[in-house]
């Protein structure tokens, strides 16, 4: 959204029409229309005058590219200046990263945090500097001053939704494995919590094991493999936090000689389009959406906070439940 607004009249303008009209009373003949080119100067930023420092984390997972495209390429298409940063799935290049934001005196900081914990003395430096902080997608554990809005997911539904759609596939009954994300993110806390409150009212689903994959693939494969050689066949269904890694526990059930979506049951989230090409092959049963394609949102907001206007403390992404009934009809218009 675009917010340029009109100023009333300027002095040089009014004399211009002054000596129009004047010229119109002594010459006596008929005059074009005056044209006013209404002036874009009204005290406000815009989208060409702001300055964002964008501190990502890394390129973990194709939600994550998908992620980063969205902000380069709003950020292209609005004409703000974006100082991108990828912090390689550490805290401690993201705090670097933003310091240098500061150092530079951007006008907004968007950051999407890898773990909860740490950001209270980085966040409080960009206070000091009178630089707006705005969390995306990932929350970060600090008092509420210390930054202006929260743009990302409700990863507790999320959580609960991939619990339900569980119960549904396993009749109420089995035994599954749980692939978490990144140890200490907003994420995998949030969807490990919201996971147990639904299967915490069906005592015949029983988890038997809880590891990271650190949202990767190569790390969801290896684990899997983990847990393949410890439990077997007796592992029912799989929950894992992000897709990327339910691909690489496809894989591994693959290679352990077991049919992935049909032996062992899986139930992943993000809905990037390898998860709807692993459903149109009958390998996941279901991906709950996360949705990373947030440039749009941000750059607005981070507009709307440079003008001091007001703006609610979390603004939630709207997400859906794909199922493989439907995959290969939606496949063709995902975009990430
Ligand atoms: O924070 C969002 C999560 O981070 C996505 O679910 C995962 O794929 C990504 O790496």
């Amino acid at each position: 959204m675009n917010h340029v607004l009109f100023t009333p009249l300027t002095n040089l303008t009014v004399l211009l029409l002054i000596s129009l009209s004047l010229f119109a009373c002594t010459a006596n003949s008929p005059l074009p229309e005056p044209t006013i080119t209404p002036e874009p100067d009204d005290g406000r930023i815009t989208y060409e005058e702001m300055v964002v420092g964008y501190s990502q984390i890394g390129a973990e997972s194709n939600w994550r590219t998908g992620n980063t495209a969205s902000i380069k390429e709003t950020a292209v298409a609005l004409g703000v200046e974006l100082i991108f940063a990828d912090g390689q799935q550490r805290q401690e290049n993201q705090i670097r990263a933003i310091r240098s934001f500061i150092a530079q005196q951007v006008d907004v900081i968007g950051v999407s945090p890898v773990v909860e914990d740490g950001w209270e003395s980085v966040f409080q430096e960009a206070k000091d500097a009178g630089i707006p902080i705005i969390l995306v997608d990932r929350r970060a554990n600090v008092s509420p001053d210390l930054y202006t809005t929260h743009l990302g997911s409700d990863f507790v539904e999320e959580g609960r939704n991939a619990a339900r759609v569980m119960v549904d596939l396993l009749g109420g009954q089995g035994n599954v494995v749980e692939l978490t994300g990144t140890v200490g993110s907003a994420p995998a806390i949030d969807r490990y919590a919201g996971f147990r409150e639904i299967i915490q009212d069906h005592p015949e689903i029983i988890i038997l094991a809880s590891a990271s994959g650190d949202f990767t693939r190569a790390r969801g494969e290896e684990v899997m493999g983990d847990l393949l050689q410890l439990y077997g066949e007796k592992i029912d269904a799989v929950y894992a936090h992000n897709d990327d890694m339910a691909i690489g526990a496809i894989k591994a059930i693959e290679a352990y000689g077991l049919r992935p979506g049909q032996d062992i049951k899986i139930v992943s989230i993000d809905a990037i389009r390898d998860a709807f090409q692993a459903m149109i092959d009958g390998k996941l049963n279901a991906t709950i959406e996360c949705n990373p394609l947030l440039g749009p949102q941000f750059f607005d907001l981070a507009l709307k906070v440079v003008n001091s206007e007001p703006i609610p403390k979390w603004i939630p992404s709207e997400e859906g439940i794909f199922f493989p009934e439907n995959a290969a009809e939606l496949l063709p218009a995902r975009r990430y």
